[in-house]
């Protein structure tokens, strides 16, 4: 098989509109309830970093109105479109487990559907990483898997695509050990299956 972060950056460059269009009814979606724990945490002005941020549509934009954000996404496409939809954030393109930040740097980091496509071998560090970046008391909400799986589907949305996450259990364990307490952890469904949302605060 192809290098998967490789893999994963063609799949969304190729696919990005397919996954997302420029509009979107953010309150209509999953995401406003997502948000709607954190949001009530945050004072305005928050430095919030968004792994995996893609076109920066509905995320990026919604927090962009009353927040100082940051995205990262591995793939160049999603990055420009995320420039060019939401030019009142910052966004870099990188590998999420190969950003650098400066510790403290952000009072809250989400990530939404983006730490599945980084191998499960690879997640502990970057949730160690993470826990640096946020400042003492800082959030993190993110969506993570609900069973263990890893995987590729030939064609998703037009691309090959690759996925690969533990099971909730052992995302708790995981956000615990890098000095994180959990403030809540809700399944998600999808299909057949689901996510995990955890929000965690940095003790
Ligand atoms: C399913 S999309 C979700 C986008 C956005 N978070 C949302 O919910 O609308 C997953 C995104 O994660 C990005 N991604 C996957 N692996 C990544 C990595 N290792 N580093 C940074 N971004 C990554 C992809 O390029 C893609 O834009």
């Amino acid at each position: 098989m192809q290098d998967p972060k490789s893999l994963v950056r063609e799949g969304y460059d190729r696919i990005s509109r397919n996954y997302r269009g420029d509009t979107f009814d953010f309150e209509a979606s999953g995401y406003r309830q997502f948000l709607s724990e954190l949001e009530p945490l945050l004072k305005p002005s928050s430095r919030i970093l968004d792994l995996g941020c893609g076109c920066g549509v509905p995320i990026a934009r919604h927090l962009a109105r009353r927040h100082d954000v940051t995205g990262v996404d591995i793939s160049e496409v999603q990055i420009a479109r995320a420039r060019s939809l939401v030019p009142n954030a910052r966004f870099l393109r990188a590998d999420m487990t190969e950003a650098a930040f400066p510790d403290g740097s952000f009072e809250a980091v989400v990530s939404f559907y983006a730490v599945i496509h980084v191998p499960v071998g690879e997640q502990p560090a970057l949730f160690r990483r993470t826990a640096g970046w946020l400042a003492s008391g800082g959030h993190l909400l993110v969506t993570v898997g609900h069973r263990a799986w890893t995987g590729m589907e030939e064609d998703w949305h037009g691309a090959a695509m690759y996925w690969s996450h533990a099971d909730a259990a052992t995302y708790r364990a995981w956000l615990e050990e890098c000095g994180f307490s959990i403030l809540s952890e809700r399944f998600v469904p999808e299909g057949e299956g689901g996510h995990t949302l955890f929000l965690a605060q940095k003790t």
